[in-house]
């Protein structure tokens, strides 16, 4: 049983054949043609947290591909509460072909994948937001083709949509920078695994407090949120913090004249990311959010139908 959990759980080759499918698929929907290479599989959609991007993009890769999708939301299903989430598991996989999930503690998702019979995909933790990361990788190789030996520079907090970008690219040979405040570190143990996985592809990782450095002739420029979904507690002291890490047309002006901008919305504008950069010519945050639902496409056939439809 394959599901969709971590980066790190699928090598480059793997990562590869998933992004040529999405860019395949996205190739031929933008001209009208449409597979349904997923008739008859309908996806139950999990949600403990809200979504805009994440269920929209979900929904529509499956009608796209033929198929359906069910939207469950946190009052509903009441993972762990109402009812214990390998119950909830085991029941949908009656139900289903896919379940995507998006949950408070990765702890949640790795125990409705262990009683799942069908894949199990993550649709953000609060450790880390893998389909997130394949949209970006798809985004960055549109826009630059294969990802080895590019700048990408992290600004802001250590955070879920920071780790699985940091993992999609060191498994792709590129350099990942985070410069991030004190306090707001990535998880140790993910940048040595990320480590080691640059040592294989020949990528690096290095670790700044300046988003000055980190912008140094970058190719893509990243940032997300000061407070992320489950953190709102914390915000007001965030605010104080992260006020240098913004990212405004001083930091963009530091990288490479080719330079992307890259968030994964939702963004708070004024605040991690400024009006003129969000909307600026170097900003990619809108085909980057629609090549979510292209790069699910993606990971949906290679959980049903074990890869590449045309055999590639
Ligand atoms: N980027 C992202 O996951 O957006 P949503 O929270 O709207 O799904
Ligand atoms: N880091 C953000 C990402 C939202 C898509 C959060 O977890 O809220």
């Amino acid at each position: 049983m394959k599901h969709f959990i971590d980066i790190a759980d699928f090598s480059a080759g793997d990562i590869l054949r998933m992004l040529e499918l999405g860019l395949k698929l996205k190739i031929e929907q933008k001209k009208g043609e449409f597979r349904p290479l997923l008739k008859n599989q309908v996806l139950a959609m999990v949600f403990q947290k809200p979504s805009l991007r994440t269920r929209v993009s979900f929904d529509m890769a499956m009608r796209t591909l033929g198929g359906d999708a069910l939207y469950l939301s946190p009052q509903e299903i009441g993972l762990g509460k109402r009812e214990s989430i390998a119950d909830v598991s085991r029941v949908l996989s009656g139900y289903v072909q896919a379940v995507m999930a998006r949950v408070f503690e990765h702890e949640h998702i790795l125990e409705l994948a262990k009683w799942s019979s069908v894949p199990v995909i993550n649709g953000l933790s609060d450790y880390n937001h893998p389909c997130q990361a394949m949209a970006d990788a798809l985004t960055i190789f549109e826009e630059f083709g294969p990802l080895n030996g590019r700048t990408v520079s992290y600004i802001g907090d250590g955070n879920n949509v920071a780790v699985s970008l940091m993992k999609v690219v060191t498994k792709l040979g590129a350099d990942f920078r985070i410069a991030n405040p004190e306090g707001y570190d990535m998880p140790e143990k993910s940048v040595e695994q990320c480590r080691e996985l640059a040592k294989l592809s020949g990528g690096s990782v290095t670790l700044m407090r300046e988003p000055e450095a980190a912008a140094e002739g970058a190719d893509v420029i990243y940032t997300d949120t000061w407070t992320s979904m489950g953190q709102e507690e914390e915000a007001k002291n965030r605010e104080k913090v992260f006020p240098p890490y913004q990212v405004n047309q001083r930091i963009v002006k530091l990288a490479k004249p080719t330079v992307i901008i890259l968030h994964c919305l939702p963004a708070h504008r004024g605040q991690e990311i400024t009006d003129e950069v969000a909307d600026g010519p170097h900003s990619r945050l809108f085909p980057q959010a629609e090549n979510r639902m292209h790069a699910q496409k993606a990971i949906l056939v290679e959980l049903l139908l074990g890869g590449d439809p045309d055999g590639k």
